[in-house]
Formats: C-alpha cells, sequence, structure tokens
C-alpha cells in the first residue's frame, strides 16, 4: 500500500523536523562550548547526533516506502541564550513542541489507516517521554544549585558521562 499524499508530505516535514532539532542542539552546543561548560557541551553534541539518527530513520522509512522524499530548508537556530538553565529550559520547549507534532502526525496516520506508519510513530512517541523527563531531570538538579558555581561545577561533570544510545534499530544511519 502507497502512502498517501497527505501522509508522505507531513513525513517529509517531520524529517525536516528531526534536522532542524539536530541543527538547534548543535547551536545550544556552540554556545555551552563558548561557557566553557565542557559536560553541557558534550550533552548536547550527542543530542544532536541523536535527533540525526531520528532524521535517518524517517528518511529510511520514506525511501522504503517508495514515497516521494523532498529535502526542505532548515532555519537557522537561535546563537545565544540566557544561562546554561535557560538552554536547557529551550530544549524542553523545544522537545514539548516535538511531541505535539508527532502526536499530530500519529492522529492523521490512523484517520489514514496506515499501520505501518503508526507503528513507526508509536516508537517516536514513546520515546518523546524519555526525552521530555530527562531534560527535566537536568533543569530541576540545574535550579537545585542556582547560582553556585561548585554545584554547577559538578552538575557539568555529570553532564559529560552521557553516553552514545545503543544503536536504536535498522536505518538509523546513513552509512
Ligand atoms: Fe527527534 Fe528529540 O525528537
Amino acid at each position: 500500500m502507497a502512502l498517501t499524499a497527505k501522509l508522505q508530505e507531513a513525513l517529509n516535514e517531520q524529517l525536516k523536523y528531526e534536522f532542524e532539532s539536530a541543527y538547534i542542539y548543535l547551536a545550544m552546543a556552540t554556545y555551552l562550548d563558548s561557557r566553557d561548560l565542557e559536560g553541557a557541551t558534550h550533552w548536547m553534541r550527542l543530542q544532536a547526533r541523536e535527533e540525526i539518527t531520528h532524521a535517518a530513520k524517517f528518511h529510511t522509512y520514506l525511501s522504503d516506502r517508495d514515497a516521494n522524499i523532498v529535502l526542505q530548508a532548515i532555519p537557522a537556530p537561535p546563537a545565544k541564550w540566557d544561562s546554561i538553565v535557560a538552554t536547557f529550559a529551550a530544549a524542553l520547549a523545544h522537545e514539548q513542541k516535538m511531541t505535539e507534532r508527532l502526536n499530530k502526525l500519529m492522529d492523521l496516520a490512523q484517520s489514514e489507516k496506515d499501520h505501518a506508519t503508526v507503528s513507526l510513530l508509536q516508537w517516536f512517541v514513546d520515546e518523546q517521554v524519555e526525552e521530555e523527563a530527562t531534560i527535566k531531570t537536568v533543569i530541576a538538579r540545574l535550579k537545585l544549585v542556582g547560582e553556585d558555581s561548585s554545584g554547577l561545577f559538578m552538575i557539568d561533570r555529570d553532564l559529560s558521562t552521557r553516553v552514545i544510545p545503543p544503536q536504536i534499530g535498522a536505518g538509523t544511519t546513513f552509512a
């Protein structure tokens, strides 16, 4: 069964949003690096890398479904935030927007009765719960230490221990 035109368009748009997410997190990594927050920079770089795997997952899926893949322009992300906590708060707001987009995409896939797309999107919907929770935990810890530099130093050190997530299935890299 071919993807409907509406779903094809919406999935192409989501592919762009995943790249846009990577771009936003790379911008955040750049800002954090300028503040000499090595751990937070590392964390954001990995976040950007994870978004690329999400983009690859949509790209592979569209290709497997013989869809017309149209790569769209990615808007330039902001370059600066007010603080480390403001950066993570912006990351959370971005993920909440992504959750909304994925939920709408799921609604569409269900109304078009495209079960394979529903199955693909279920992974993303579940992933969003974990992504939002992880960022909320970082924000809570940052708020707890406030301006205390030794507390911030410890959080930054913890953020440096983030590891690359295990491979999340076939078609999640461009290699
Ligand atoms: Fe691909 Fe963080 O959503």
